[in-house]
């Protein structure tokens, strides 16, 4: 019998039964405690606790108490592998010890998703259940294809699959660090909506904002360009939503850029043993990763970004990659200021980051100012005047912004132009032909044509 079953038949206590006050306050600290797992170590968890686990999710209270939610508990090993490959990237569906997907019956809405609102409530109430009792859990709405997961479970074309809790033992190397939380302050008012202008993200001009007008791959609201945008903003935007992920080892490395990231490693100069590199708003660290396995280890990174939610997840991805922090040194910078004196670096790298600033110009007088005369800055830039770029006009821009922040493809003319005013050229190219994965290395006129335009110049 699962084991709130004989909870759930006792009845009502007294107010005398319940905790006293600073014993609430002790429970709502440890559920505070709760973060997500991305890493789990595979071993199973017996029915009878997952049962529990669901059972006290049920407790949750349910739009017009129809409870019409279904939990269907995966913890075959075929079918988490099968669950993994359907959801594309979740290696943690195949290691965690059981799945819950969550779903309901598709009808009741009160006209605001409260079918939906009712699942979620107890989903949550699942994590916590399952948290107290020594395990660790992750929520995911990335599924995968609906279609497939209902044909693998079985699921009835009236019910919908919302999402899946996994459940399980954290690996002893996961990282334990809860993603940070909004200061309170920013989140709630009284009385009327009061909210800072740094937390509200731009949308395009309209009248009204149907929500159902909004889609994952067609926002009609969504504004991809920087400059509409303030650094602030930017910041706030990208310093919460890179702890979307776990800061683990290979996280985000994008499947468009393909091999590409090794032709923009081949641009860097080689600084002097005791030189200072600058990368520039590394969000989740994907190229600081390579940039450090590529640099000479006497060779001082500076990572510099905009928010320290940024650099505390890539600090821990350092470490989750077995990579010395010793000399690396984690930046923040703010309106586009770089934290460093006149003429004291090396060389600075800007991997696919002027496309993603109000101000791109101003930032590289910036670069041009911290750079020591014979210094280098290697740019690499989505191009506009490619066949990427116009997927993204026509495709990509379309979407949601992603997680990275807003930007826009820039034509490589212009960016050529930008840094023939300020540095003189050494190495210009395009790379990659098509929309994504080849890292075709483009030269002469065609160098304005590529997926990316890369290079090398010399501040003299
Ligand atoms: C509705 C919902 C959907 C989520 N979907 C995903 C997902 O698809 N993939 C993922 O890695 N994390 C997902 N998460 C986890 C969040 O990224 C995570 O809760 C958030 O970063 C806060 O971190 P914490 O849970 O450690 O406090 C989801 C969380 C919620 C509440």
């Amino acid at each position: 019998m699962p084991e709130s079953a004989a909870k759930r038949s006792s009845p009502t206590p007294n107010a005398t039964d319940l905790p006293r006050r600073e014993d609430w306050r002790a429970i709502l600290d440890v559920l505070a405690e709760r973060c997500s797992c991305r890493d789990f170590d595979g071993s199973p968890i017996d029915r009878s606790v997952l049962a529990g686990i669901v059972a006290d999710g049920t407790e949750a209270p349910s739009s017009c108490n129809q409870q019409q939610w279904h939990f269907i508990v995966v913890d075959d090993g075929a079918l988490k592998r099968r669950a993994w490959e359907i959801s594309g990237g979740n290696h943690h569906f195949a290691e965690c010890s059981a799945l819950i997907y969550l779903c309901f019956q598709k009808g009741w809405t009160h006209g605001n998703f409260s079918v939906v609102q009712s699942v979620a409530g107890a989903a949550y109430h699942m994590m916590l259940s399952a948290h107290l009792r020594g395990f660790s859990a992750i929520w995911n709405a990335g599924i995968g294809d609906k279609a497939a997961l209902a044909d693998m479970l079985g699921v009835p074309p009236t019910f919908e699959i919302q999402g899946a809790l996994a459940i399980g033992r954290p690996k002893p190397s996961a990282p334990a660090m809860k993603a940070p939380r909004r200061p309170f302050g920013q989140v709630h008012s009284w009385n009327r909506f009061e909210r800072p202008a740094v937390t509200r993200y731009p949308a395009k001009p309209a009248d009204e904002y149907p929500f159902f007008a909004i889609r994952n791959d067609d926002n009609p609201f969504a504004v991809w360009d920087p400059a509409e945008w303030d650094w602030g903003q930017i910041a706030d935007f990208r310093g919460y939503s890179v702890w979307a992920k776990s800061p683990l080892a290979g996280v985000y490395v994008s499947r468009r850029q393909g091999e590409a990231t090794a032709v923009e490693l081949e641009l860097l100069p080689a600084p002097a043993g005791d030189g200072r590199v600058v990368e520039i708003m590394p969000w989740g660290g994907t190229y600081s990763v390579e940039l450090r396995h590529r640099l000479p280890p006497s060779v001082h990174l500076h990572l510099a970004e905009l928010s320290p939610h940024n650099l505390a997840f890539v600090e821990e991805r350092f470490r989750q990659e077995g990579l010395p922090l010793d000399r690396v040194s984690l930046d923040l910078f703010a309106d586009g200021r770089l934290p460093y004196a006149d003429g004291t670096i090396d060389a600075v790298v800007l991997p696919q980051v002027l496309e993603h600033m109000p101000d791109p110009e101003a930032v590289l007088d910036e670069v041009r100012r911290v750079l020591r005369p014979g210094g280098h800055v290697t740019v690499s830039v989505r191009n506009r005047d490619s066949a990427y770029g116009r997927h993204w006009a026509e495709v990509e821009s379309r979407a949601q912004v992603p997680n990275q922040g807003p930007f826009q493809p820039i034509p490589a003319a212009s960016v050529e132009g930008w840094l023939g005013e300020r540095f003189a050229v050494e190495q210009a190219v395009g790379i990659g032909s098509g929309t994504s994965h080849d890292a075709a290395v483009l030269t002469g006129p065609a160098r304005l044509s590529g997926r990316l335009f890369a290079g090398r110049w010399r501040r003299e």
